[in-house]
């Protein structure tokens, strides 16, 4: 049987999608990487379905329609510039589109809604599809997220060693693989989300590059402590957050009392909230960690890079290209791993990432 998996991520910062074509014959081997930006109408109806709104059931489904022609896009994109074989391809993990995260609320297991439509993806492609990743640790009790940090400890654990692994996409999230071969793992609070919208807003483009538009301003304190004051923060593990919490909405409500600040010193606040939730969770849990890798786009953000260095003195902050894998590729990869696992009928021992009752194969699968 083939070695071969397809992992492909859409995460919450809205930037596109991340596909990773990998071998794990002999450890992990990425024979291709691709992505895809999604274009401006998909962006923003993605968007727009994080909230509620007219007809959404209707335009959800055709959301899902168009989000997996995206996919499957990068799907052939994968199989040309890496040469493989279709047939060699033994599945992909299709993560989808979070628009809702609500678990442990309402009627006790909640909810928490990816846009996907995995049979589509395997029309589409003529390859088995893994999807719907999330479901079933809501079902069991958990979080639903994250999912990561397991794939996090297969590639970057180390016997003996106690090591962080913190991925900032549009949220942020911990992996703290402890020597003892014990692990936890949580959401952090923001990661570029915030950001994004706060520098879309006020230069019209995506993302702050390189962070350089913070980096030229002063973090004002009394905002960053109003934004602190989230009661997100303080709540113990295990906890996970999407767009629903930290949205727009939950910054301009904040902003409110802030209204004289110019945009480039609310930019450089956002980028130290970002850092401090990060930094804060090491300190809290793990306060003498030697080496803390970081992964999802915002390891290319130099300036978020430093300010994380500065907040752990006695951590060596690296990016995860310096680990072995370039910061845009773990996430996909990591779904390419949990395809594995789900085609192989191996649980995962949810209770200290999560916080699910036991342990559970995650996803299910849509034959090719
Ligand atoms: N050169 C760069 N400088 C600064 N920030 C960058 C740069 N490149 C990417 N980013 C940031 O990374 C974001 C995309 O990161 P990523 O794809 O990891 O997030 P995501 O899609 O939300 O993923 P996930 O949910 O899997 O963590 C962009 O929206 C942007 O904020
Ligand atoms: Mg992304």
């Amino acid at each position: 049987m083939s070695e071969r998996y397809i992992g492909l991520m859409s995460g919450t910062s809205l930037d596109g999608v991340d596909g990773v074509l990998a071998d794990f014959s002999d450890g992990l081997r990425v024979l291709g990487h691709a992505s895809a930006p999604f274009d401006p109408r998909l962006k923003s109806e993605l968007l727009a379905l994080n909230q509620s709104g007219p007809d959404e059931i209707h335009r959800a489904q055709l959301a899902g329609n168009a989000l997996m022609k995206v996919y499957a896009g990068v799907v052939h994109q994968l199989l040309a510039t890496s040469g493989v074989a279709l047939a060699d391809v033994r599945a992909i993990g299709a993560h989808g589109q979070t628009v809702r995260h609500r678990p442990q609320e309402f009627d006790g297991p909640g909810y928490t809604v990816q846009l996907c439509q995995p049979a589509l993806l395997a029309e589409l492609t003529g390859i088995d599809v893994v999807a719907d990743f999330r479901s079933r640790d809501v079902a069991a009790g958990g979080q639903g997220a994250p999912l990561a940090p397991f794939f996090h400890r297969a590639l970057f654990g180390r016997a003996g060693e106690t090591i962080g692994v913190l991925n900032i996409g549009g949220i942020s999230n911990l992996s703290l693989l402890r020597a003892d071969g014990s692990m936890l793992g949580f959401d952090c609070g923001p990661g570029n989300g915030l950001m994004d919208a706060w520098c879309q807003r006020h230069l019209g483009r995506p993302y702050d590059a390189e962070g350089a538009w913070a980096a030229g301003a002063v973090p004002d304190q009394k905002l960053l402590q109003t934004l602190l004051a989230e009661p997100f923060f303080a709540k113990a593990p295990p906890k996970s957050t999407g767009r629903d919490l930290f949205n727009e909405p939950w910054l301009q409500q904040r902003l409110a009392k802030f209204a004289s600040l110019p945009p480039q010193q609310v930019q450089a606040t956002l980028a130290e909230l970002t850092a401090r939730a990060c930094s804060d969770n090491v300190m809290r849990h793990e306060p003498k960690l030697a080496r803390l890798i970081v992964c999802g786009g915002g390891a290319l953000n130099t300036h978020l890079m430093r300010r994380l260095q500065a907040l752990l003195p006695g951590t060596q902050v690296v990016s995860s290209a310096d680990a072995g894998l370039p910061p845009l590729q773990v996430e996909a990869a990591a779904f390419a791993w949990l395809a594995r696992k789900a085609v192989r009928r191996e649980p995962l021992d949810l209770k200290s990432t999560t916080g699910a009752r036991g342990a559970r194969v995650l996803g299910g699968i849509w034959p090719a």
